[in-house]
């Protein structure tokens, strides 16, 4: 059934690699309501809603962008996110793949935002003991853009990339550009005058199952595909399983749900903006 949130609704999706399209129709699911995909006979994407009675709705909006596939449910307010790295020829695109987690996309959101966990969920990778300690750094909702940033984090990682084996601060910083998206920039190890940009874009299915591609746009022109696969898919089921596991299910919006430690500002920022927004699919209050 499709939620009744309407600011869910009116935003923009990933719910495809681009590439993988073809005429075959792919049936899935988008906050709660069940479409199809496929490439139409002339070659271009076509996105419909699975009415009740099994027949089909109208065509939906569609965009390809960053090597996915974008539709929306609604009417959006906003673009798809604008990421310049994408626009700059020497960088490497490396899209993921998909993650599906009985989880709700915005609990991916929020994971993604936490430092905190590095060491205990990605031990040895992107965090050791004792190295536990979250530098202090700010959060904000930019009101111009309408954003969510949180900037001059650092942290210790015994292997900040997929090109470095040895341990170092790295430089990070975070972007929350709409409810379901969110961005890091990282300083690059190899070019340290330049960000390595990557993005996930959750598909929010149900409000406690979605599905995730990370993105990424990197100066890296060493490391195989591979490689650069590899490391971000260990990282990533290593986080589905924290992100399964949390307890409640759907994200709490109200202040006093969970017990927040300053190296929370950036949920604490996030889940403020949520709530201003007035969003309810995937957090408790329940987008039904
Ligand atoms: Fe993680």
């Amino acid at each position: 059934m499709k939620t009744t949130d309407q600011v869910a609704l009116d935003d923009w999706y990933a719910i495809a690699t681009a590439s993988e399209l073809t005429s075959r129709t792919v049936r899935t699911r988008l906050l709660g309501q069940d479409i199809e995909y496929m490439l139409s006979e002339g070659g271009s994407p076509l996105v419909r809603e699975i009415l009740d009675d099994g027949r089909h709705g109208p065509a939906l909006p569609v965009k390809e962008r960053y090597g996915c596939l974008f539709t929306s449910l609604g009417t959006p307010r906003k673009d798809i996110v604008h990421i310049e790295e994408a626009e700059e020829e020497d960088r490497r695109f490396v899209p993921c793949g998909w993650v599906t987690m009985r989880a709700s996309g915005l609990r991916v959101v929020e994971n993604f935002l936490d430092m905190a966990h590095f060491p205990f969920v990605h031990t040895d990778i992107l965090g050791s003991e004792p190295h536990t300690e979250v530098p202090g750094y700010q959060s904000e909702i930019r009101r111009d853009v309408d954003e969510v940033w949180a900037t001059n984090c650092t942290f210790f990682q015994p292997r900040i990339a997929a090109t470095e084996d040895k341990g170092d601060f790295v430089h990070l910083t975070y972007r929350v550009p709409s409810p379901f998206v969110v961005m890091l920039y990282r300083v690059c190890p190899t070019s340290p005058n330049r960000l390595d940009a990557i993005a996930l874009f959750i598909q929010p299915m149900e409000e406690g199952l979605c599905r995730a591609q990370p993105v990424m746009y990197l100066v890296d022109q060493t490391s195989t595909h591979k490689s650069l696969l590899n490391f971000e898919q260990v990282i990533f089921l290593q986080d589905r399983i924290i992100v399964e596991n949390q307890r409640p299910l759907l994200l709490p919006l109200e202040p006093r749900a969970e017990i927040p430690t300053r190296a929370d500002s950036s949920s604490i920022a996030y889940r403020r903006w949520l709530k201003e927004k007035g969003i309810r699919f995937g957090t408790t209050a329940g987008g039904y």
